[in-house]
């Protein structure tokens, strides 16, 4: 397991720095790369949009989705497309929703697409934000998805949210070649020091101890202030 800490004024720009490196070094013709929701990825897409990536050679897929419309402003499809994929014209692959569908058959149906997109079932890198309960994807504490151990996506209702997402299940986060997890901010610091300690069984600390390629923490200063 990797820990950068960077200071804030400069962590979009060195976080982008290292994944642009992590998409450069990957062997083969395509890469497939996990998106992270949620607020502290943009800064770094924006940033990452401006790396000479050859982005034709990469195709992006969300590590989790809130179940809303695409032009939702709280999708994180949409964020996505904003901050990094209009610049960079990488292919995004995303669930489908539409105001009648379940929930669940948007997860099996993505699930499939993704089957296609990978073939041998490893993803590139997957980033991956973590929220202050521990969370991470939308794998929140004491929901269901936490026991998926084959499926690759599914729907997951977050009683404390009282809503559904689509999320990347352990199985499929737990084989990426790279595991990135992008944590800003002082108040997610005492999380952090949880997490990362021995033992944990929050969601984020499952990913990271179990996954199978390389782990990397990348934190700003005030979110590593407890370590
Ligand atoms: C989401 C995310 C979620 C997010 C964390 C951190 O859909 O919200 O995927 O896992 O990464 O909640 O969110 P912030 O970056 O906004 O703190």
């Amino acid at each position: 397991m990797n820990v950068e800490v960077f200071p804030a004024g400069e962590y979009p720009s060195r976080a982008a720095d290292l994944i642009a490196g992590l998409i450069d070094d990957h062997q083969g013709d395509s890469v497939a790369v996990g998106l992270a929701g949620g607020a502290t990825p943009a800064a770094t897409y924006r940033e990452l949009a401006m790396r000479a990536v050859d982005w034709q050679r990469v195709d992006t897929f969300l590590t989790d989705e809130r179940w809303v419309p695409h032009d939702d402003l709280g999708s994180n499809g949409r964020l996505a497309i904003e901050t990094l994929l209009e610049a960079t014209k990488a292919e995004l692959h995303r669930p489908a929703w539409a105001e009648d569908m379940d929930p669940h058959l948007s997860a099996l149906l993505y699930e499939d697409q993704l089957k296609r997109l990978l073939p041998d079932g490893r993803p590139g890198l997957v980033l991956l934000g973590m929220g202050g309960d521990g969370h991470t994807a939308s794998l929140f504490p004491e929901t269901s998805a936490l026991a998926e151990k084959q499926r690759w996506y599914v729907a997951n209702f977050v009683a404390t949210l009282a809503v559904w997402r689509l999320t990347a299940t352990f199985p499929l986060l737990w084989r990426a070649h790279h595991v990135v997890f992008l944590v800003c901010n002082a108040q997610k610091a005492l999380r952090i020091k949880e997490v990362l300690a021995d033992g944990s069984d929050l969601p984020a600390a499952m990913v990271s101890r179990e996954a199978m390629g390389q782990v990397w923490w990348l934190l700003d200063e005030p979110a590593a202030g407890e370590l």
